[in-house]
């Protein structure tokens, strides 16, 4: 038996290390080594060339770690029937993105329209010349930019995107000689990461030539110091919105205890709620991201950025807030849903990773912006489903039901327990404890 590693030894070189290595030394952490090595190659991919794709995705890699990949079928936005990929680990979100697709199919489904696909980065810097005298030369600096990078642009260009503006920054009121030079992009079809931090490092070093060589600055301190040059995750000019809307008599069959417009206003005010209130808002805006995630992971994007940028958007006006709003309106009930959302279809991992490839396939190999509205119309469908039930029966009862199987497993119910546990449990409260006593009470009687 190998001895235990003790954890706070310090490992170095880990990264050059072979993968076997690599997980040898992760076992030696645990307590059953051997056991432990085989778990973590049991996860790995039985195709090699697949399995170094996943390897070569991040540093290093001694498995992959699966997350449940779903479908919503019925997913009407713009007319255009989706069946929607949706990789998520909570149980009932794809039950609930389902049941209010369907919902909604039956109601004219979902609307959505992008409001623009503007994104943003910046080059921070330090600098002690004259703003005016900058500012009168900024459409040659602006000239010379685009100069700087054609190279970079060229591509992009040719696929209708590419460098929109610049701006000044003057920032100099909060920190000492600090200025932003900000720059708007378009990046079509991909989300654009790299091409604009590549585009940024190379204005920041143009910057500092051209202040540095302008007879205009001549005798100043004129070289900037360059701080940093990053894309910013948040993209208020990058944004979708999808809405919902029918009269409010069709919400009449929504819950037995309550008219379509009693629902309604109940909907609504759970809503106003989570205007007014950052704790609710929170859980609020999380319901919705547990569908936009589900579909930016499907398709290889990067939730973290998806996230960030929503998170800052609902705080825009100072106060954090709901990212959707309800209307009711000449007996209408309109609920929509705003976000910025920064996607791509090309590029990053979605042609990289086969199912991202498979998941934009199914989705009928959408644009990003078509995409943008894919994922925001989820969104809007899981917070539906999640304001429906906390308006009407409460979300335990749902969920517990999904949560069975988990409960199940965790007891290690074989498949016909788990047959006699979902019929059970029919109008019966799923509780850890509830399935404890049925499991005891169904494995005495069977001995
Ligand atoms: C659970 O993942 C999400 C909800 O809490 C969202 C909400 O409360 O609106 C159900």
């Amino acid at each position: 038996m190998p001895r235990r590693r003790k954890r706070d030894i310090i490992i170095k070189g880990f990264s050059k290390l072979l993968k076997e290595d690599k997980l040898k030394i992760v076992a030696e952490l645990m307590d059953k080594q051997v056991e432990a090595m085989d778990l973590m190659m049991s996860f790995w991919h039985s195709d090699n060339k697949v399995q170094k794709i996943f390897d070569e995705f991040s540093e290093n890699t001694i498995s992959n770690f699966y997350i449940p990949y779903g479908v919503a079928p019925n997913v009407l936005i713009n007319g255009k029937n989706y069946l929607v990929p949706l990789v998520i680990e909570e149980s009932s979100v794809v039950a609930a993105a389902s049941s209010s697709a369907k919902f909604w199919l039956e109601r004219g489904g979902f609307k959505a329209e992008i409001i623009d696909t503007v994104k943003l980065g910046q080059v921070h810097f330090l600098w002690k010349g004259d703003k005016q005298k900058l500012l009168s030369v900024f459409d040659e600096l602006k000239t010379f930019l685009r100069g700087a990078t054609a190279k970079i642009t060229a591509n992009m260009e040719a696929r209708g995107g590419g460098i929109l503006d610049f701006e000044l920054i003057d920032m100099t009121d909060k920190i000492p000689d600090y200025y932003q030079l900000l720059a708007s992009f378009n990046t079509k079809d991909s989300m654009g990461a790299n091409f604009i931090n590549s585009c940024l490092e190379e204005f920041s070093v143009a910057l500092k030539s051209f202040l540095g060589d302008h007879e205009l600055f001549e005798g100043e301190e004129k070289e900037p110091q360059i701080i940093m040059s990053i894309l910013s995750n948040y993209t208020p000019d990058c944004v979708v919105r999808s809405w919902v809307e029918c009269d409010i008599e069709e919400l009449d069959n929504v819950d037995d205890s309550m008219t379509g417009e009693e629902f309604a206003s109940k909907f609504q005010l759970a809503v106003r709620i989570a205007e007014e209130d950052v704790y609710r808002a929170t859980t609020h805006n999380k319901g919705i991201f547990n569908g936009v995630d589900a579909v930016v992971i499907a398709t290889g994007n990067d939730f973290r950025a998806v996230e960030a940028a929503g998170h800052t958007y609902a705080a825009r006006t100072g106060k954090y807030k709901s990212l959707s709003t309800v209307e009711l309106k000449d007996g209408k009930f309109i609920y929509s849903l705003t976000l910025p959302m920064a996607l791509g279809t090309v590029g990053g991992l979605t042609s990289l990773h086969p199912l991202a490839k498979q998941s934009l396939e199914m989705l009928g190999n959408p644009s990003a912006e078509e995409l943008m509205m894919i994922a925001a119309s989820v969104g809007l469908a899981n917070n539906f489903a999640a304001v429906r039930s906390l308006v009407t029966k409460g979300i335990q009862m749902g969920h517990m039901k999904i949560h069975l199987m988990n409960i199940l497993n965790h007891f290690e119910a074989t498949d016909e327990e788990k047959t006699k546990a979902v019929e059970y449990f029919i109008g019966q409260k799923v509780s850890f404890n509830n399935v404890r006593q049925f499991l005891n009470k169904t494995r005495n009687l069977e001995k």
